[in-house]
């Protein structure tokens, strides 16, 4: 597998990474064996994915505890990247948040720490700032953000920006593209993909909306008047199974799992480094890996944009996939 630089930060991850949110088995989920979510973990490393993505909210804590007890006497194979809760962004909560994952996670260093949400209260340049205290201290390795869209990366570019900002992206999730992609790649902040796989739509195991189970079915592709959705927008259903129908046939023309070649697709896209893609058992882990494997053609990653290319207008220029525009903690 190829290696590829996280950011600016000379870490090097795998361009497959498995993300630890799922493997928590909460109502998002559904339920998880414990002992599969750690031969996950296993089998990410036996296949050369380095890099695990958690976070002190999943689970409360329980993802990162799982993490670092799968890790126990392997921890220097992998890259670990958490996250501090929005609410923990002011000086002493970042530093004690930190502290508190470094106990869960069995280690004393995380490689890659990440804002989780940004703040409407605490000042960006106070969190910065006590990030770079964790950085000068070892605490952490590199520091990187999620859900910064344009404004807010405008103001964290202003701070002097930094390696990483982890967003939602995937065939089926296509927002980053108007603006906050092309202000990653001009000012050479790496992106990490997350919900890659549309939280399981791109995998081809639903055949139709009503399929989804309820706590994944409250993205903007789905009717606000689904019981868990808090979007209140029509949704755009029948284009999303459309748009999936047709990169399952592309996926089948080249004898390659779906998920596999939804996941290489973003590994084409510029600035992406790594597709955090939340796998829930070795066998996933296994197929996922594949997408490091495939190559593909300019002429097949243009048919699979030209594929979702509806879905991306419906959605529009908001990249949150579960608010409305004006309801979004993403600015
Ligand atoms: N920064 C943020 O705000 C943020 C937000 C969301 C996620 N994330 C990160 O991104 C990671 C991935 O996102 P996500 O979990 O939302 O969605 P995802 O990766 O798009 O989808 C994950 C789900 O797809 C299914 N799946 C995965 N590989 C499969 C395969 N090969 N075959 C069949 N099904 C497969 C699994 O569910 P089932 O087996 O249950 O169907 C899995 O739980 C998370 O774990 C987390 O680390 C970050």
């Amino acid at each position: 597998m190829e290696y590829r630089e996280l950011g600016n930060s000379g870490i090097k991850v795998s361009p497959v990474a498995m993300g630890c949110w799922a493997i928590v088995g909460d109502t998002t989920w559904g339920p998880q064996d414990e002992r599969v979510a750690i031969a996950a973990i296993h089998a990410a490393l036996d296949e050369g994915i380095n890099l695990f993505d958690t976070a002190e909210s999943y689970g409360d804590g329980y993802s990162e505890e799982l993490l670092g007890r799968a890790l126990r006497g392997r921890r220097d194979r992998a890259v670990i990247a958490s996250k501090v809760s929005s609410g923990h962004l002011a000086r002493a909560d970042l530093r004690a948040a930190c502290e508190a994952s470094l106990r869960r996670l069995q280690t004393d260093y995380i490689d890659l720490y990440q804002v989780h949400w940004p703040s409407r209260t605490v000042p960006l340049a106070e969190t910065m700032d006590a990030m770079a205290e964790l950085w000068k201290q070892g605490k952490i390795r590199a520091i990187g953000v999620c859900n910064f869209a344009s404004l807010d990366l405008d103001d964290l570019l202003a701070l002097g920006g930094c390696a990483t900002n982890q967003l939602p992206y995937s065939l089926l999730a296509r927002a980053i593209e108007y603006a906050v992609q092309p202000k990653c790649v001009a000012h050479g902040i790496g992106i990490l993909t997350y919900s890659p796989l549309a939280q399981g739509l791109l995998t081809g195991k639903f055949a139709s909306a009503d399929e989804v189970p309820e706590g994944r079915a409250r993205t903007r592709h789905f009717a606000g008047t689904r019981p868990q959705a808090r979007h209140g927008e029509a949704g755009c259903e029948a284009e999303t199974f459309a748009a999936i129908a047709r990169v399952r046939e592309i996926a089948a023309g080249m004898s390659q799992p779906v998920a596999s070649v939804s996941l290489t697709w973003l590994l084409h896209q510029p600035a992406v480094v790594s597709v955090l893609a939340g796998a829930r058992s070795p066998e996933q882990i296994r197929e996922n890996v594949r997408a490091a494997q495939i190559k593909l053609s300019s002429h097949v990653v243009q048919a699979l944009s030209a594929a979702t290319e509806e879905v991306k207008r419906y959605l529009g220029t908001n990249p949150d996939l579960w608010q409305p525009a004006a309801q979004s903690r993403m600015r």
